[in-house]
């Protein structure tokens, strides 16, 4: 069960450096590349004739040719060429997507196309802003996407899942500082943490260069479906808020299947910006932290598998945000089911309170 009209990331933009990109999201196997007037085309991967996936062939200018009997197709979808006739079947097309670039990522429609409006993009501007600067990576992960939202409004568990980077210790844990949870428009799930006068974690210690306390804030934000941001704060106490280093931590994800996820992700800093080094070892620091999350997340969703059930099992107080967001989106996909041509336009995901105490 997916929610089908809204814009998902089928790729970064600088994936089409390559001839095409194929990936599997909603369930479809799609092809998708960047034609030679750098418009982004995306098709069903599929050749209509034997069912080969196109990308099992070759990419010929802006045509695919099917690698079983060298079949064509432009970036319409239109079959130009079928070797060894000069007619070409009506029923010879192949199913297209609405993509779009913007902000260095590939938006697609899986949903209705005439209800595909780009005004409908959320904005992710920070993503290709000169004025932050973004640490990107990817990251394939065995369980539904509902687990990664789960995970990703609920930050207590960074206490015992990433103690080694942005977690604290255990006498300390996150879940002591309770958030304040809002739901807005229908769409968005907000959990606001405040960590006044703590021990900063090791990875804050390295970005701020700083020992002593600090106070921090997270807010975890997701817009259902499945595109989340953590807004994270971070300031020395002797310090005032306004100096403080932010990072917006991008988990956009599309569901590929229902027991399989792509989990595009930025951290995006407003501090130190032309430092490289400091974008690579923020790359390499996510990325592991991301690692020890994929862990969770499949042993997750392998045990539901086996023992046929489903979580929360039992609710405690960190399980608000996630059940307020599993609630819309159960909402969403009945508002769906009820009326095809249901959209909804994504409200601001980060407005300026979002950094006020
Ligand atoms: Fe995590």
């Amino acid at each position: 069960m997916f929610v089908k009209n809204v814009w998902y990331i089928a790729a970064f933009d600088n994936e089409f450096e390559q001839p095409f990109v194929a990936r599997r999201l909603l369930d479809v196997p799609v092809i998708m590349f960047r034609t030679s007037d750098g418009v982004l085309a995306a098709l069903d991967d599929l050749c209509p004739h034997r069912l080969m996936p196109l990308s099992s062939g070759k990419r010929i200018d802006d045509e695919l040719q099917c690698g079983y009997h060298g079949m064509r197709f432009s970036a319409e979808g239109h079959c130009t060429c079928v070797p060894g006739q000069t007619n070409i079947p009506s029923a010879a097309t192949v199913k297209t997507y609405p993509i779009i670039s913007r902000h260095g990522f590939a938006w697609i429609w899986m949903g209705d196309p005439t209800l595909a409006d780009a005004d409908l993009i959320p904005d992710m501007h920070w993503h290709d802003s000169p004025d932050w600067a973004p640490s990107s990576g990817y990251h394939h992960i065995n369980a539904n996407f509902t687990l990664l939202n789960d995970n990703l409004l609920d930050l207590s568990h960074e206490t015992y899942v990433h103690h080694r980077t942005i977690g604290n210790g255990e006498e300390l844990s996150i879940a002591h500082y309770p958030p304040e949870v809002t739901t807005e428009a229908n769409c968005i799930v907000r959990a606001h943490r405040e960590m006044p006068r703590i021990v900063p974690p090791p990875f804050f210690s390295m970005t701020l260069r700083h020992e002593g306390l600090i106070n921090r804030w997270q807010v975890a934000i997701n817009l259902v479906p499945s595109l989340n941001i953590t807004v994270v704060g971070v300031h020395p106490v002797e310090q005032d808020r306004a100096s403080a280093y932010i990072g917006h931590v991008l988990h956009l994800l599309t569901p590929e299947s229902e027991t399989s996820t792509h989990y595009f992700w930025s951290f995006i800093r407003n501090y130190r910006l032309d430092e490289s080094d400091l974008t690579e070892i923020i790359r390499k620091g996510i990325a592991s932290t991301f690692d020890e999350d994929k862990i969770i997340l499949e042993r997750q969703q392998k045990q539901m598998e086996v023992l046929g059930r489903q979580v929360p099992g039992v609710a405690i107080r960190v399980d608000e945000a996630p059940i307020r967001a599993r609630r819309l989106l159960e909402q969403r996909l009945k508002d769906e089911q009820e009326n095809p041509s249901y959209v909804v336009a994504p409200p601001a995901l980060i407005p300026e309170y979002s950094y006020a105490q």
